[in-house]
């Protein structure tokens, strides 16, 4: 049999790296990847169970791929990722077109329960907690990303709880990898091609395996000369280390772009998230990095509408925003998530939370208006990524990871560029490659 695979991935940037790693292992047993599910016979999605109807849109999705085999041979069918450990054989259960049911940190077991599935034609689920065994395994496998700019997990799973959020339940607890294993892997990234690698964790500031911190990774990456540029995502405030704050000191290539959720303006809000921090703690972090380098610029996650918050709080949160002027955010009404506390929470009217979510995103998109605004008719380093499909222009991203599409050539892709800004929007910047018409004048 030919064997090919179909992914679909939902979900937070951990999930498109697993989505990766699932297909460097599949691979190890014949399967090559396809875009076209006409011509699949292993259908994967992997799924989010962050907010919302989750598990709806994952039974949704499947029903859909049911619809098109309708008169096709069956393909396996497999469910990943945060759903498919948060609701595990349940979905066996009610929707039966599902063969394989396979948690996050077990899809390194992933051939095995093929293998198995084919002989003997009876339904698995694999939803046991495994970080260690996984990594171990993974890393004995390639990593084949090669785009320009690529994942590279050091830390899954959560031990903060706080009161809104699935990630502990769905990811288990804290596991940090090996130091020299993470490096390994980027190492090879960068023989691939790679040129820009973002460090992923649900708690990447929370890195700590023997003595090494998340500042010591930044550090030696950065040693690996073909490495552009590196970033980090998710962080926690009160994982705010001095030693990460001081690496904004002494590292060239970690770019100037702090992604650090806030969630709430309130103090009151915070304790009743369980968020283990005061906004003074959080304005703390943040003088301390702007007097370092006052290029630094904060981005951020909110949740408005939270049980209890009421108008003062609210208004706390747009106030933080306005004297913040966080950058590229995401901003999300609660959404009750099944066995976490606040699920059992009095809901704020639909109306009232939709008003608040309107409010604050018109001042975070105002923000990123005059930001982008800020920088027209002047020079600015791009990283180029990619040519845009169906068109002359390239897309690149500036050092705050915002879009930017120029004029380019093939042999700029990989490369730190300057680009002149002519125009921009809310979220592209749109310039002229200036690095080329150096060399055109040379
Ligand atoms: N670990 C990160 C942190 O500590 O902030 C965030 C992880 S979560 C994948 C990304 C974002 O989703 C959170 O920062 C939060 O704003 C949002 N989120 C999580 N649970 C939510 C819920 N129940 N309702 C609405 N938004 C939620
Ligand atoms: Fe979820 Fe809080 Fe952990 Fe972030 S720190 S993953 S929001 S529990
Ligand atoms: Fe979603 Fe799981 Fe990531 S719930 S946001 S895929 S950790």
């Amino acid at each position: 049999m030919n064997k090919k695979i179909y992914i679909k991935t939902f979900g937070c940037q951990m999930n498109e790296y697993d989505s990766n790693r699932i297909f460097d292992t599949v691979k190890e047993i014949g399967f090559s990847k396809t875009e076209n599910l006409n011509d699949t016979n292993c259908f994967l999605l992997n799924t989010c169970h962050i907010r919302d109807k989750a598990k709806e849109k994952v039974y949704h999705e499947i029903g859909r791929v049911k619809k098109n085999f309708k008169s096709k041979k069956k393909p396996l069918v497999i469910v990943a990722g945060c759903v498919a450990q948060a609701e595990n054989e349940e979905m066996l259960k009610r929707e039966p077109y599902i063969d394989i049911v396979i948690g996050p940190q077990a899809y390194h077991k992933i051939n095995d329960k093929i293998e198995e599935y084919l002989n003997k034609q009876k339904k698995i689920e694999e939803t046991e907690f495994d970080a260690i065994s996984k990594f171990d395994y993974l890393g004995k496998i390639k990593n084949s990303a090669s785009k320009v700019s690529s994942y590279l997990t050091v830390q899954e799973g959560c031990d903060k709880f706080c009161h809104f959020c699935v990630v502990p339940f769905t990811r288990g607890p804290e596991y940090s990898r090996p130091f020299n294993k993470i490096i390994h892997e980027a190492r090879t990234l960068s023989e691939n091609g790679v040129r820009e690698i973002i460090l992923l964790g649900q708690n990447v500031n929370a890195y700590n395996n023997q003595r090494y911190r998340l500042s010591n990774l930044i550090l030696e990456i950065e040693k690996i000369p073909e490495i552009k540029r590196i970033r980090y995502t998710t962080s926690h405030p009160s994982d705010m280390s001095e030693d990460l704050i001081n690496v904004y000191k002494n590292s060239k290539k970690l770019m100037p772009l702090v992604h650090l959720p806030v969630q709430s303006g309130s103090d009151k809000i915070l304790k009743l998230m369980n968020r283990k921090h005061l906004i003074s703690d959080y304005i703390k972090i943040y003088e301390k990095l702007k007097t370092i380098n006052p290029k630094i610029q904060f981005s951020s996650d909110f949740i408005v509408a939270y049980p209890g918050e009421d108008e003062r709080d609210f208004e706390a949160t747009y106030d933080l925003i306005k004297n913040i002027e966080f950058v590229n955010s995401f901003s999300f009404i609660f959404s009750p998530r099944p066995g976490t506390k606040a699920s059992t929470f009095k809901l704020i009217d639909e109306k009232i939370s939709l008003m608040r979510l309107k409010k604050i995103q018109t001042a975070l998109f105002d923000n990123q208006i005059s930001m982008n605004k800020s920088l027209e008719n002047n020079e600015i380093d791009v990283l180029v990524e990619n040519k845009i499909d169906g068109g002359d222009k390239f897309f690149g991203r500036s050092e705050y990871m915002t879009s930017v599409i120029f004029n380019g050539s093939l042999d700029d892709v990989g490369k730190v560029i300057k680009v002149k800004v002519n125009k921009s929007n809310q979220n592209t910047l749109f310039g002229e490659n200036m690095s080329k018409s150096e060399l055109r004048v040379a």
